[in-house]
């Protein structure tokens, strides 16, 4: 963008900008269809910053709050034809297969500002071989693994392995090219299913054979701009389609933040220990790195480990952040997409957190799937909504189209999600309940106990007097 067509008037309800960024109203385009595009969609609608929204491809629900572009997201010419054609300032990529095919480059080389990584920082999560040996050579804590591309010697190091062990596909497969395996056999059925079978095609290629890590999960999504980052309240997913953490892994059966797993001092030590060698070493290792950084943490018995990179928002992790902002996610992404984020700090030079407000509260949501999923999921069935939301309640739409008569139909595993706030997590669970309870699809099912580990956790026994 050139910097004269960023000079009009300043926006009240923002905190001063750098001069480097003139906030002005900015033309939005959103990439992508799913649930965290839903949220991404509400939260530029409501920046004072926002001047046009619009959304690509979007999804038939998107399409009364929002014009919809039919599109692949990951065609970069055609990304940038769009955002040429909607004069978009701001373009953020929800999805990461549209920032593993390099849009953001293409955008960027086009002198379009777009929220998300360049292909080279999407490596991230693109590649899982990638990542083992980025983390290895910076000394940040993860799983012991190693990459094999043939399956003799992935078969060799599996009985070298104490179990469980953990086989995963290098390449993106859609949150499915991990198997934790509890026996020999089934480690070494997961390596020949992705080595020989190609189950998930060139992504098993490679695989990577871990140490399996054990402790609890949290999602920590940082807002980055090279070595400075806006790091967002923990949260937890629920990836398993049943109670209790039973039956296949799914997209994300529900989500909420904040998590008390990240405890203060397990905060203190991810910033030390994770968050800042991975930025240090991003840009050591020449890495332009600005947009999400989403880091999967184990947090073990000897301190957390890194899972996963992912290089874009959690979905649904994204659904139940954005309404705990209570500054303005646009003007923080168009900061990092512009490379000014915390350019005002005293020590802006140094990198390090850029302090932001956060609402006080918490807040959950609830994924209410269609009949089938994880497995082939039931579409066309027509959902019912209630015709009034009760009080800090919002549905979103993940998975929805319309059919000929104009009802909203099931069209997708992940459907819709129930989302609450309150000021505790009980209050929250108990909207979002209460909401989902009033939407009814034939085939309709969802987990009954998100949450439920934190909320159990506080009420453990009290210690004695
Ligand atoms: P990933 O796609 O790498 O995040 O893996 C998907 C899921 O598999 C994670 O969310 C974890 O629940 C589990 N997982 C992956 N790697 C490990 C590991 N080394 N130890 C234990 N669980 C793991
Ligand atoms: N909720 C997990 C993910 O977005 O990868």
């Amino acid at each position: 963008m050139s910097s004269d067509s960023l000079a009009t008037a300043a926006s009240p309800a923002l905190s001063p900008a750098p001069a480097a960024v003139a906030p002005r109203k900015l033309n939005i385009l959103i990439l992508g269809s799913g649930g965290r595009e839903h949220a991404l969609l509400r939260a530029a609608l409501k920046s004072p910053l926002a001047g046009s929204v619009a959304v690509a491809p979007g999804n038939a629900a998107f399409e009364r709050e929002a014009p919809c572009h039919p599109l692949d997201a990951a065609d970069a010419p055609a990304v940038v034809a769009l955002a040429k054609k909607l004069a978009a300032d701001l373009v953020v990529v929800g999805p990461e297969a549209p920032l593993a095919a390099g849009v953001v480059d293409a955008l960027e080389d086009a002198g379009i500002a777009a929220y998300g990584p360049r292909a080279a920082g999407s490596r991230l999560e693109a590649s899982k071989v990638f990542t083992k040996e980025f983390l290895a050579r910076n000394n940040i804590p993860t799983a012991l693994g190693r990459s094999h591309t043939d399956l003799a010697s992935a078969l060799a190091d599996l009985r070298t392995r104490s179990l469980p062990v953990v086989v995963k596909a290098d390449g993106l497969a859609a949150g499915k090219g991990v198997v934790v395996a509890h026996t020999l056999a089934e480690a070494e059925q997961a390596a020949a299913d992705m080595l020989e079978k190609r189950v998930f095609g060139d992504s098993g290629a490679r695989v990577l054979i871990e140490d399996f890590l054990d402790g609890e999960e949290a999602s920590i999504m940082l807002m980055v701009c090279r070595r400075r980052y806006v790091m967002l309240p923990a949260s937890q997913d629920h990836k398993r389609v049943g109670d209790g953490d039973t039956g296949p892994n799914t997209g994300g059966m529900g989500a909420y933040a904040p998590a008390d797993v990240v405890t203060p001092e397990v905060r203190r030590r991810v910033v030390e220990e994770i968050v800042e060698p991975t930025l240090a070493a991003l840009e050591r290792e020449g890495i332009d790195y600005r947009g999400t950084l989403y880091v999967g943490i184990m947090v073990t018995a000897g301190g957390p480990k890194v899972v996963e990179f992912n290089v874009r928002f959690g979905d649904p992790e994204c659904e139940v952040l954005l309404p705990l902002l209570a500054d303005d996610p646009v003007r923080l992404m168009w900061e990092c997409a512009t490379g000014s984020l915390g350019s005002g700090e005293r020590e802006a030079g140094c990198g390090g957190e850029v302090p932001v407000k956060f609402r006080d509260g918490s807040a959950v949501i609830i994924t209410l799937a269609a009949g089938g999923y994880p497995g082939t999921p039931r579409k066309g069935d027509v959902i019912s909504l209630p015709a009034a939301l009760p009080a800090e309640t919002q549905v979103i739409a993940a998975g929805v189209a319309r059919d000929a008569a104009g009802n909203l139909v099931t069209a997708g595993g992940r459907v819709l999600g129930a989302v609450a706030f309150g000021a505790t997590l009980r209050e929250a669970v108990d909207r979002a309940y209460a909401l989902a309870a009033q939407i009814h699809f034939d085939g309709m099912h969802y987990r009954r106990d998100i949450a439920a580990r934190q909320l159990n956790r506080r009420r453990a026994p009290a210690p004695l007097p």
